[in-house]
This record gives C-alpha cells, sequence and structure tokens, in this order.
C-alpha cells in the first residue's frame, strides 16, 4: 500500500461492548488498546444501556493509554478515526462525540468508518512480521455476533457484499446455542474449548437450502435445540455427558455451512485472494477449514492475528488510513447510525 507521509491516525471503537483505541503510524499498529466490559457476562448478552455507560467510563483512559503506549501525544496526530456504524445508538454515540470533540478542539480532519468494513480492511494491517498483504480482488467472510457476510472487495478498496445471512449471524448461531447449554456469554470461544474435546460427527444437522451465496443459521438453532429436548426426555443428564461432542459437533455444522457458500463464491468470482474476518473468524476449526480451502482452490488465504479478529481499534484505524488516502473526511455534523441500508455506505 502506498503511504503519502504516514499519518499518524488516532483510532476509536464503541460500536458494541468493547472501548477500544488505536495509534496507527500509516498502516503500521503503534498501540491497540481493548477494554472489554464483564459487566454483560451475568445477563447472557449485551445490555444496551450499561453498554454506553461503561463506554463513556471507559473512554477517556484507553485513549490515554494507547497515546502513551503509542509515544504519542495530542499534537501529533494527523487524523481522527471512528467507528460510525453499524452497532448500538448508545455505544456509537459515545466514540462519536469522543472522536468529534477532539477533532474540533485540535483542528484535525475526522474520518467516519463502518465497522465492517473496518473487519474487512484488517487484513491490510502490516505487522512487524512482514506479512504479505492481500492483492485485489479479494473475497473476504466476514463473521461475527452480528454479521455473516461474503464481501467481494475490488481494485481502489470497493466492497460488494455477495452473500448475507437471511437470518441468524453465524456467532449468534454460537452464542444461543451456549445459552441452551447453559454456557455464559459469549458462548463462541467456549464452544471452541469444548470442541476440542469432542467428536464433531457424534451428532448430524440438516444442511441449509438457502439459494445463490446467501446463509440461514435459524435452522440449525431449532434442530439443535429439539436434539436437546428429545435425548434429555431420555436421559436427564444427556447434555452433561455429551456436551462436548455437542460442542464439536455443532461447531463442524457452522464451519460446514459458512464454507460450502465460500467455495461457491470463489468458484464463481475466480479469486486469488481469500480472507476471514469478524469475531468469529476467531474460531480454530474454521480457521483451519480455510486454510484447507485455500489449499484446494489454490488461493492466498489471510487469517488475521486473534487480537484483530474481534472487534478492536486498529481495524479502524486502517480502514480510517484508507479513507484518509482518498481523502474522505467527514462533517463535524456527522451522526452514528446503528444500520447501513446501502453496504459499505460512505463513510
Ligand atoms: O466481531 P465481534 O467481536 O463482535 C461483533 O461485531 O459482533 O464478534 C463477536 C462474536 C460472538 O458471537 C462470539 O461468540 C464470537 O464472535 N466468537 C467466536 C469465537 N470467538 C469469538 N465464535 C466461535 N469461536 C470462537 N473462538
Ligand atoms: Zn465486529
Amino acid at each position: 500500500m502506498n503511504v503519502p507521509g504516514n499519518p499518524l491516525i488516532l483510532a476509536i471503537e464503541s460500536s458494541c461492548d468493547d472501548t477500544s483505541a488505536a495509534v496507527l503510524r500509516g498502516n503500521r499498529v503503534l498501540s491497540n488498546v481493548v477494554s472489554s466490559q464483564e459487566i454483560h457476562r451475568k445477563y447472557g448478552g449485551v445490555v444496551p444501556e450499561l453498554a454506553s455507560r461503561e463506554h463513556q467510563k471507559n473512554i477517556v483512559p484507553v485513549v490515554d493509554v494507547a497515546l502513551r503506549e503509542a509515544g504519542v501525544t495530542l499534537n501529533q496526530l494527523s487524523a481522527i478515526a471512528f467507528t460510525k456504524g453499524p452497532g448500538l445508538m448508545g455505544s456509537l454515540l459515545v466514540g462519536c462525540n469522543f472522536a468529534k470533540s477532539l477533532s474540533m478542539a485540535l483542528g484535525l480532519p475526522l474520518i467516519a468508518v463502518n465497522h465492517m468494513e473496518a473487519h474487512v480492511l484488517a487484513h491490510f494491517i502490516q505487522n512487524d512480521d512482514g506479512n504479505a498483504l492481500p492483492e485485489l480482488p479479494m473475497l473476504c467472510l466476514t463473521v461475527s455476533g452480528g454479521h455473516t457476510q461474503i464481501v467481494l472487495v475490488k481494485e481502489g478498496y470497493s466492497m460488494e457484499v455477495v452473500g448475507t445471512t437471511i437470518d441468524d449471524a453465524a456467532g449468534e448461531a454460537f452464542d444461543k446455542a451456549a445459552k441452551v447449554m447453559g454456557l455464559p456469554y459469549p458462548g463462541g470461544p467456549l464452544i471452541d474449548k469444548l470442541a476440542s474435546e469432542g467428536d464433531p460427527h457424534a451428532f448430524s444437522f440438516p444442511v441449509p437450502q438457502v439459494p445463490g451465496l446467501n446463509y440461514s443459521f435459524s435452522g440449525l438453532k431449532t434442530s439443535f435445540l429439539y436434539l436437546l429436548r428429545d435425548r434429555t426426555e431420555g436421559n436427564p443428564s444427556f447434555m452433561e455427558e455429551r456436551r462436548n461432542d455437542l460442542c464439536a459437533s455443532l461447531q463442524y455444522a457452522i464451519a460446514d455451512i459458512l464454507l460450502r457458500k465460500f467455495r461457491k463464491a470463489i468458484s464463481m468470482y475466480e479469486v486469488k485472494h481469500i480472507a476471514l474476518a469478524g469475531g468469529v473468524s476467531a474460531n480454530s476449526r474454521l480457521r483451519k477449514e480455510i486454510e484447507r480451502l485455500g489449499e484446494e482452490m489454490s488461493c492466498f488465504v489471510h487469517v488475521p492475528p486473534m487480537k484483530y479478529c474481534t472487534d478492536n481499534a486498529a481495524m479502524v484505524g486502517i480502514a480510517g488510513l484508507i479513507r484518509y488516502q482518498k481523502g474522505e473526511f467527514a462533517d463535524i455534523a456527522v451522526r452514528p447510525i446503528t444500520r447501513y441500508e446501502n453496504f459499505p455506505g460512505t463513510g
């Protein structure tokens, strides 16, 4: 990537339940601080009102630590980037208003970033290990708690969603299945851990019949629920006895559904670079299987380091850099939006 003048960008992410700030010099990350809100665990999901209050408490210390870790002072910055949406309104407002105030106080350009675009662009961060950056066009499977998308990234970083879920997101399928098994939120990481001790072929679930490149996960959720109900009737300790097998089989089914459509998309668009993004890309089976798919389809596979998979401000920073280079700045009157009608939106 051509990075004229290597601008210093302060990026802020507050779309859901992680308060994060990062400082980037060009496409390199100098600091990336994430404060995850533990308060939601006992409620089995994110409570929006609590999330915005936590962001208010965290935002100043998180930005402060990010600047200090980067060894950068406010007057050295070139621009401020923040997540405009999609996300929870109360949470987004905290990051947006903080970014606006700072940009006004310092007289710096403001950059509004689409959170889903940022997950995809995390692959363009240059790490110290000299990672090979993806070449365009690229297909990215973006899987998070709220989204499941196959995104075609074209020359100039313009994006098109070529497949999406018609109901639940992949992360939601993990989280909801975890909830019915009595596991704490977020369930994805725990299912991944328990699955490592289980048999992925112990139970099988029907593959959803959805046309084109779209996904559906509501059927899987229902058949998982019915399996538990039916088998618990005959054996009340079924769930405890077979928890690892249940987790392994569910994880197998979700990865299988995701990669079947992704394989189809790779054939349709004939790309040579493929990628995985979003919180669910931390899943060990999905990471392994996409590598196998890359070998089978002769594609370069790009999987970001774990710290750039779940929500973080470094990805907002790299998306901000690309907009900075294109001269796409936000007006001070910019307001957050909970969902984009047209992806990827105009920032
Ligand atoms: O991208 P993200 O951090 O937040 C959203 O924008 O949604 O994704 C969070 C989602 C949650 O549903 C969580 O259960 C899932 O990512 N997740 C995982 C794993 N780690 C996080 N799902 C499966 N396996 C994992 N290892
Ligand atoms: Zn996310």
